[in-house]
């Protein structure tokens, strides 16, 4: 019997959680690159984030359904598992229930077990300066990070700026995630 590893047959799978922020609808910025870069992808929202997406098209450039609901007692698993998750656009309110445990949406029970599965998870928050000023926000994203979740830099934006934000990095989650699946950036 030979000792050697087993090679990969299948690329590596990304989870893309999105959540309910007003950028969602770009997340095709971060799933092109994703693609670009070997990843299959499957893209699992907040109840709120389907909202914000073109469930169509996220779903015709994937090639997979988007999940946002938990599957019914032996109904088949709808994506395969995830060797990575992104988190982006990641919300106030989905950072701060995934650091305190809370899983009342499939996105939340995803995140919540990839700590103790080892998965690599990186967050890129969206949100303002308004809700980053909340006494509970700095303390989530320290337990995050205490979990080794990997964080995006992206700073709070003005509450004020409405539409005109900064562009939002997507490709930072790849930057974060890919030199810890694949050993090298
Ligand atoms: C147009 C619009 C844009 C929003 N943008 C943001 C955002 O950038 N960041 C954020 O934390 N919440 C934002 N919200 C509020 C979230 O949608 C709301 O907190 C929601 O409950 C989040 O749900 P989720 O975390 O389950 O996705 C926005 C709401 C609306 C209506």
């Amino acid at each position: 019997m030979s000792d050697q590893p087993t090679p990969r047959t299948r690329k590596p799978f990304l989870y893309v959680v999105v959540c309910a922020a007003g950028i969602a609808g770009d997340v095709g910025e971060l799933i092109t690159p994703a693609q670009e870069a070997d990843w299959d992808v499957g893209v699992v929202a907040t109840p709120q984030g389907l909202g914000f997406i073109d469930a169509a098209a996220v779903e015709a450039q994937t090639g997979y359904p988007i999940r946002s609901a938990w599957r019914r007692p032996g109904d088949p698993r709808p994506l395969p598992p995830a060797d990575a998750i992104a988190v982006a656009p990641a919300t106030f309110n989905t950072i701060n229930k995934w650091a305190a445990g809370i899983s009342d949406t499939l996105a939340l029970g995803i995140l919540c077990e990839a700590y103790g599965s080892q998965i690599p998870t990186a967050v890129l928050p969206c949100l303002n300066a308004a809700q980053a000023a909340h006494p509970a926000y700095r303390p989530s994203l320290d337990r995050l990070r205490a979990m080794g979740v990997l964080v995006g830099s992206r700073a709070p934006h003005d509450p004020a700026a409405g539409g005109g934000i900064a562009r939002f990095r997507w490709e930072e989650a790849l930057e974060l995630l890919t030199p810890r699946v694949r050993g090298s950036a």
